[in-house]
């Protein structure tokens, strides 16, 4: 299987530290956020991993990860034309790269304790179809989450940064697709905030009975306002994610 990281967007909740630099080369621990999805997907034995980012940040990617070879992978480069235009308008993108198969994405900005291997594995028995992670959150309103049915362990929905959130999970950043996905993405419109959101594109997975989930059991954030990098920063300190960087 092949993954994505999706490191893009504009990086707004993390000015001025994201005024030059892209979010994801931000140090969170020893090393620069987007080590961190890379060593994700390394250690769950996905070696070949697209890079999605914007064209005025790629050299800096490139600069710093080549082609991989010092993480042990193997890595390729895209960029996002419209920049900011979305999770679902970056993933775009990954379809000459993935080719037929079945994928994950990775968030870049997402932080996590977990082996993916277990996740992965109930992926792979899935004919076809999308699987997300979950996880309980204390402030809701900041994601997608998901309205559950807890006796049938479905997903009904999914509400994007909710006022008033229908459950205390988040949609984490960490999402599973078949081939559709492109299919779906390119029947949706941007929304309020002017960008094609993943979750009308989970929603549809979820429509066409073909989301499944898990919750991840270990610690996870999404680095992407201050309060949350300096998290992200303490928590690789103090308990840092199995495997290791080289
Ligand atoms: O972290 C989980 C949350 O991520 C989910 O619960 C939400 O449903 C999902 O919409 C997303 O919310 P955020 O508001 O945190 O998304 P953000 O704009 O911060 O972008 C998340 C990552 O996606 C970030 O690492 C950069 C990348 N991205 C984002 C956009 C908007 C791109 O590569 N291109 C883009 O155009």
């Amino acid at each position: 299987m092949k993954g994505i990281i999706l490191a893009g967007g504009t990086g707004t909740r993390l000015k001025p530290l994201t005024q030059i630099l892209n979010k994801h080369l931000l140090p969170v621990g020893p090393y620069p956020m987007i080590y961190w999805p890379i060593i994700r997907l390394r250690d769950a034995g996905i070696k070949e991993i697209l890079i999605i980012t914007n064209q005025h940040h790629l050299s800096s990617f490139i600069e710093l990860l080549g082609s991989g070879k010092k993480l042990n992978v193997n890595l390729h480069y895209e960029v996002q034309v419209n920049e900011g235009g979305g999770i679902a308008d970056a993933l775009l993108h990954a379809r000459k790269f993935i080719n037929e198969e079945k994928f994950i994405v990775l968030l870049g900005d997402n932080v996590f304790e977990d082996s993916l291997i277990p996740y992965l594995k109930d992926f792979q028995q899935q004919d076809s179809g999308a699987r997300i992670l979950l996880k309980k959150v204390k402030d809701p309103a900041r994601y997608g989450v998901p309205i559950i049915d807890t006796i049938q362990k479905k997903i009904l929905s999914i509400v994007e940064k909710p006022s008033k959130p229908p459950s205390t999970y988040c949609v984490t950043g960490i999402y599973m697709y078949d081939q559709e996905v492109f299919k779906f993405i390119e029947s949706i419109h941007p929304s309020n905030r002017n960008e094609l959101e993943i979750t009308d594109v989970n929603n549809l997975y979820i429509k066409n009975n073909k989301l499944k989930y898990n919750i991840l059991k270990g610690w996870w954030i999404d680095a992407g306002t201050h309060e949350s990098l300096y998290k992200a920063f303490q928590f690789v300190n103090h308990h840092p994610p199995k495997g290791d960087i080289h």
